[in-house]
């Protein structure tokens, strides 16, 4: 072992969880290497994941809005076509950006990057690429992958995962969305505002399973407008390639009926499992739950003394932000001090138009709990701002407490909810109440009014319905 091979911290996998672990650790002097395998860092996220689809769901909504929109505010557009092409090079440019950053921000901190697949090969004991590390600590955050569906073999060609959805060259004719989570519905929007015919075949009879029941029935109304179609509790039991595309045989969850549905496309959006594959933790008996996930304490730990997981790869949502936190609380607690995520104020963000974006628990869940609360709701079509956007579908929903009115939980469907949940996410970090919420002075005429509206309505009081 030399200098360059011995380490305080080595983490496994440059995601959002991983590479913000890397650089907390560093920044508070710790002395840090990053393994990574693919050819750039920032991981699913930026590289297949969050970034990407971003990319293509503003693409898609600008080409949506000249297309469709402008007429109503007086402007004519003529001529409009789709250069998909561009459309996909803009999004390489968007995630190469990205992931330099990181790139960047390892050098800035002093962060090596191991280039190579990791493997541990002992407590403290990493192998890349051929050479011996050494680290006090290793963390590891190797992430997820799409989870497989038997009898639907993915070629990432004309039957996809979001990745090769993310990367098609040609707008499907029609494409069919086996699930009806948080990817079918934003890729699945993508190609349908870019003239695609999209079906979503999801085993339940709700979309987003784990959001409010009230916001997925609402959402499920929108999309059926924008020309998405749904064959919910519904399963898919086979998948043949055909000359044209695929043919799928379906069938229903409530009464066994079969049926074929033909798709030049079809994406496999079925959720993701824990991704731990050549890490070598069977040979040093690093635990696993029943869902593949590594097992950790409260503090992230495994049971391998010096080894600890962060982000998708245990449990919780798979979200980056989530993945990123737990990077920071565990680098802070590795050098000393007292790191936290408060997992009971994690917002989940659905980035359709209108988005969906929730933080807390919803209704459902605290019925199941036997917790009494109240509802405040108010629509987007009694928000100035949004009928001036002329986006008034959807509301803001808040959940409290019956007794304290600190609030439990928030919901939104409507223009710009992923920033608007960010409010409601504090009130609660803060343990606000409804009352503490209506009672700031919110502007005039905004999106957020909706938000102060809905905390008012708790206690029957909005002023604008
Ligand atoms: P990952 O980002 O998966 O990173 C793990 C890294 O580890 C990978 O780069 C992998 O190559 C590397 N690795 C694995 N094994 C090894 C090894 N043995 N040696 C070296 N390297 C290894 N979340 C959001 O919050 N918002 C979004 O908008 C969002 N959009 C998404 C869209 C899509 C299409 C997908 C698929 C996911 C999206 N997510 C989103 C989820 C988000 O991408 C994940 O929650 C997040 O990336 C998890 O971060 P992580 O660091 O745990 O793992
Ligand atoms: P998901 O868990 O959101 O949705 C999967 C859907 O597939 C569920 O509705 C489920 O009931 C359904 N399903 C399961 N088996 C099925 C079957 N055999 N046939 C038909 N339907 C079936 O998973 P998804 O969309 O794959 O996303 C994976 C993860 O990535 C999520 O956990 C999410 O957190 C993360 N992600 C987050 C985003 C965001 O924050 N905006 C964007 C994209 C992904």
């Amino acid at each position: 072992m030399s200098d360059s091979t011995e380490f305080d911290l080595i983490v496994i996998g440059a995601g959002p969880g991983g590479y913000v672990c890397a650089i907390r650790a560093a920044q508070l002097g710790l002395r840090v290497a990053c393994v990574e395998k693919r050819d750039t860092l920032g991981g699913t996220c930026l590289n297949v994941g969050c970034i990407p689809s971003k990319a293509l769901l503003q693409s898609s909504e600008n080409f949506l809005e000249t297309t469709h929109a402008w007429k109503d505010h007086g402007i004519v557009v003529q001529g409009v076509s789709l250069d998909l092409a561009r459309m996909q090079a803009r999004k390489g440019e968007v995630v190469g950006a990205n992931v330099k950053g990181v790139e960047f921000l390892f050098k800035k901190n002093k962060v090596t990057w191991l280039k190579g697949e990791g493997r541990i090969t002992a407590p403290g004991q990493v192998s890349v690429a051929g050479t011996a590390y050494a680290a006090k600590h290793i963390v590891i955050a190797t992430g997820s992958e799409s989870m497989p569906l038997p009898g639907v073999a993915v070629d990432e060609k004309t039957i996809v995962t979001s990745t090769g959805a993310l990367e098609l060259d040609k707008v499907p004719g029609h494409l069919v969305v086996i699930g009806g989570g948080v990817i079918g519905l934003e890729l699945g929007s993508v190609w349908r505002r870019l003239g695609a015919e999209v079906t979503v075949v999801e085993f339940l009879d709700r979309l987003i399973p784990g959001n409010d029941g009230e916001v997925a029935k609402q959402f499920e109304r929108v999309l059926a407008k924008q020309g998405m179609k749904f064959k919910l509790s519904t399963k898919v039991t086979a998948a043949t390639q055909t000359e044209t595309g695929v043919s799928l045989t379906v069938e229903s969850v409530k009464d066994g009926k079969t049926a074929t549905l033909d798709a030049d496309i079809v994406l496999l959006a079925i959720g993701r499992r824990a991704f731990t594959d050549g890490l070598g933790l069977a040979e040093i008996g690093v635990k696993l739950d029943g869902r593949g996930r590594v097992e950790t304490d409260g503090h992230f730990a495994t049971n391998i003394p010096g080894i600890y997981a962060i982000g998708d790869v245990i449990a919780g949502p798979m979200l980056a932000h989530k993945a990123e936190d737990e990077g920071v609380a565990l680098a802070e607690r590795l050098a000393g001090q007292a790191g936290h995520v408060n997992y009971d104020v994690i917002p989940g963000v659905v980035y359709t138009a209108p988005e969906v974006a929730s933080v807390g628990q919803t209704e459902e869940q605290l019925k199941a709990a036997g917790i009494a609360y109240k509802v405040g709701k108010f629509p987007f079509t009694a928000n100035g701002r949004a009928r001036a956007m002329a986006q008034t579908d959807g509301f803001v929903k808040v959940l409290a407490d019956a007794k304290s009115d600190r609030i439990l939980g928030a919901h939104i469907l409507g223009p710009d909810a992923g920033t608007l949940i960010a409010e409601l996410a504090m009130a609660m970090e803060f343990g606000a109440s409804s009352e503490d919420v209506a009672r700031i002075c919110h502007a005039h005429p905004s999106l957020s009014e909706a938000v102060k509206e809905a905390a008012l309505a708790v206690e029957g009081r909005a002023l604008h319905i």
